[in-house]
C-alpha cells in the first residue's frame, strides 16, 4: 500500500497500486448503488473524489458511510483510475473507507458551503480548511521560500534580528510596549471575561517595563541589519515587526511579517535594482509553482490578476524621482478635485494610498518606484542628496497596482555628524542610538535597503482585497484572539 498526498495521486494511475490517503470531507453525495465522497488534505485545491461502489466494499466500511459528514477525517484506501465524470482527471476508486474523527454537522461552522471573509475571520482556527484561505496558505509558503532562495543564491546571509528592542527605528513612535509579569502578581489582577468564548483570563494593566528598562516591540529589523551589513556584508531579515497603530484599513496589521535586505558598499540605485530583481523572481515562482491556486484566484477574485503578475515579471519597472509624481498628480487632480479624497498635493504631501494606487494602475498601469522624496515626511535615518539644496532624501518607496506601497527602502546616512545633525534636528536622543552611531565611528560605508511587507506582496499575488487574509492569524485593533 501506497501512502500519498492528493496531489501526488495524479501520477499513480495505476489499476495494481493499493493507494492510501488521508484527510478531510467536504461533500458526501449518496446514491442507491455507489457513495461520492470529496476528500481534501491541503495538498491541492480539489482534493480527490472517492467513488464507493456498495457492492464492491467491505462490511465496515458500509456502516461507516452512513457516518460520513462535512469535517470528519477519515483514511480511504484504493486504486487511483480515470475519471469517468468531467470535472476531475482521476479519482480514487475506494474499497474501504474509515472515519479517523467525527464531526458533528449541526455545530460544525463549515458545514455550510459559502461564508463571507468576514466571518471566517472570527473563525480564524478553522477558516484555512476552506480553499480560499488554504490557497492563500500555500502561495505564502511559495513565496517565503522563493524569498530565502533569492537573497540566499545571491550571497545574501539570513539575520535573525530581535523582537523586543529599546530602539524605535522609524521614529513613528508606534510602538508596543513591552512588560514583564511577575507571576505572584497575577492572582492580583483583574479578570477578564471574553463574552464570546467565555474564557476567563487574567489581564495585565500595569506598566512594569523590561526588567526595570523600557523595551518596546521592534517596528522594523533594520537597524540590527545594519550592524550586520557592515561586517557581513549583504544581509536580509525575514521575521514578524509590530505596529501600534490604530489602523482599520485592509493595508495595515499590528503584527506582519517584513523582509528587510541590507547591502554594504550600495546606494538608492542598487537597493532598487535588488528589490526589482527579487520581486521579479518570487512572483515567477508563484507563477510556476501555484498554477492551480492563482487560477482560482482568477476566477473568484480578480479576473485579471495573471495577466498583471506577468507583467510585473516581463517589463522594467517605472523610476519616478517624487518631484514628477507630484506633477503628474496636480496635473490629474486640477481636472476634477471632486473626485478625490486627498485634493492637496504638493513637494511634502505624504503621498496617500488613492495617489500611490493611480501612479501605479492608472498613470503607468505598472510597478513603480517613487524616490527622492522630501526629507521631513521621510526617516531619520535616510541620506540627504546633496544636489537637492538639502531638501530630498534617496528614499524609495515600490508603488503597485492594487496595493499601493509594497516596499519602502532607502540609502542610509553613513556620515556621522550629518547623521548625529539631523537627529538632533528631529529630537530624537542620541544617547538611545550610540551603537547605531557606532556604526558611523567605525568603519563606516554607504549602505542602503529596504523593507518588503510580507503580507502586502501575498494580497498582490493572490489578488485578495485585505491584507487580513493573507496572514494565518490576523492581528488588528481588538483582534488577538486565535
Ligand atoms: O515603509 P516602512 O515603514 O519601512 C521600514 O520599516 C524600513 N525600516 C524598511 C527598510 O528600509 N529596511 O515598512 C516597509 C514595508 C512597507 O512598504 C509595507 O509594505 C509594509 O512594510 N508595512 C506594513 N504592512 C502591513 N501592515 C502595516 N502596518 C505595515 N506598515 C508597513
Ligand atoms: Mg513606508
Amino acid at each position: 500500500v501506497k501512502t500519498s498526498s492528493i496531489a501526488q495521486s495524479s501520477s499513480i494511475i495505476d489499476e495494481d497500486e493499493i493507494v492510501s490517503i488521508k484527510g478531510w470531507v467536504r461533500t458526501v453525495r449518496k446514491q442507491k448503488t455507489v457513495a461520492f465522497v470529496e476528500v481534501n488534505d491541503g495538498s491541492n485545491m480539489g482534493g480527490i473524489q472517492c467513488v464507493l461502489n456498495i457492492d464492491d466494499v467491505d462490511e465496515s466500511t458500509m456502516a461507516e458511510i452512513d457516518k460520513l459528514t462535512t469535517g470528519c477525517s477519515v483514511h480511504a484506501v484504493g486504486n487511483i483510475v480515470k475519471s469517468r465524470g468531467g470535472k476531475q482527471s482521476h479519482e480514487l476508486s475506494a474499497s474501504s473507507i474509515r472515519i479517523i474523527g467525527q464531526c458533528p454537522g449541526e455545530s460544525y461552522p463549515l458545514a455550510k458551503k459559502r461564508h463571507s471573509l468576514e466571518y471566517l475571520r472570527t473563525i480564524a482556527h478553522l477558516r484555512p480548511r476552506t480553499n480560499t484561505i488554504a490557497a492563500v496558505g500555500r502561495v505564502r509558503s511559495i513565496l517565503a521560500g522563493a524569498i530565502h532562495s533569492y537573497f540566499q543564491a545571491g550571497g545574501f546571509r539570513y539575520v535573525q534580528t530581535p523582537l523586543i528592542t529599546a530602539s524605535d527605528c522609524e521614529g513613528a513612535g508606534e510602538m508596543f510596549r513591552v512588560t514583564t509579569l511577575d507571576l505572584d502578581d497575577v492572582d492580583s489582577l483583574p479578570r477578564i471575561r471574553n463574552e464570546k468564548t467565555g474564557i476567563v483570563s487574567r489581564g495585565v494593566d500595569h506598566g512594569r517595563d523590561f526588567f526595570g528598562k523600557a523595551a518596546f516591540l521592534t517596528v522594523s529589523g533594520q537597524l540590527g541589519g545594519e550592524a550586520y551589513a557592515t561586517a557581513l556584508g549583504d544581509v536580509y531579515t525575514f521575521g514578524p515587526t509590530f505596529r501600534a497603530e490604530n489602523s482599520q484599513t485592509a493595508r495595515h496589521l499590528a503584527e506582519f511579517w517584513m523582509v528587510e535586505p541590507e547591502m554594504a558598499f550600495a546606494d538608492l540605485t542598487s537597493a532598487m535594482d535588488s528589490a526589482e530583481g527579487m520581486l521579479k523572481y518570487v512572483v515567477s515562482r508563484a507563477l510556476e509553482e501555484c498554477d492551480e491556486d492563482l487560477t482560482f484566484f482568477a476566477n473568484f477574485f480578480d479576473k485579471g490578476l495573471r495577466g498583471r503578475l506577468e507583467k510585473l515579471v516581463n517589463t522594467p519597472f517605472v523610476r519616478l524621482p517624487y518631484r514628477d509624481a507630484i506633477m503628474y498628480l496636480r496635473e490629474e487632480i486640477s481636472k476634477d478635485p471632486s473626485k478625490w479624497q486627498f485634493p492637496e498635493v504638493e513637494f511634502g504631501t505624504d503621498l496617500a494610498t488613492e495617489h500611490e494606487r493611480w501612479l501605479a494602475e492608472k498613470k503607468f498601469e505598472s510597478a513603480v518606484f517613487v524616490y527622492n522624496y522630501p526629507k521631513k515626511i521621510k526617516a531619520f535615518y535616510m541620506r540627504d542628496n546633496d544636489d537637492d539644496g538639502g531638501e530630498t532624501v534617496n528614499a524609495m518607496d515600490l508603488l503597485v497596482p492594487g496595493v499601493g506601497e509594497l516596499v519602502g527602502g532607502s540609502q542610509r546616512e553613513e556620515r556621522l555628524d550629518v547623521l548625529v545633525e539631523k537627529m538632533k534636528e528631529l529630537d530624537l536622543n542620541i544617547d538611545d542610538y550610540w551603537w547605531y552611531l557606532d556604526l558611523r565611528r567605525f568603519g563606516s560605508v554607504p549602505h542602503a535597503g529596504y523593507g518588503l511587507g510580507f503580507e502586502r506582496l501575498v494580497t498582490y499575488v493572490c489578488g485578495i482585497d485585505n491584507i487580513r487574509d493573507a496572514i494565518a492569524f490576523p492581528r488588528y485593533p481588538g483582534n488577538a484572539e486565535f
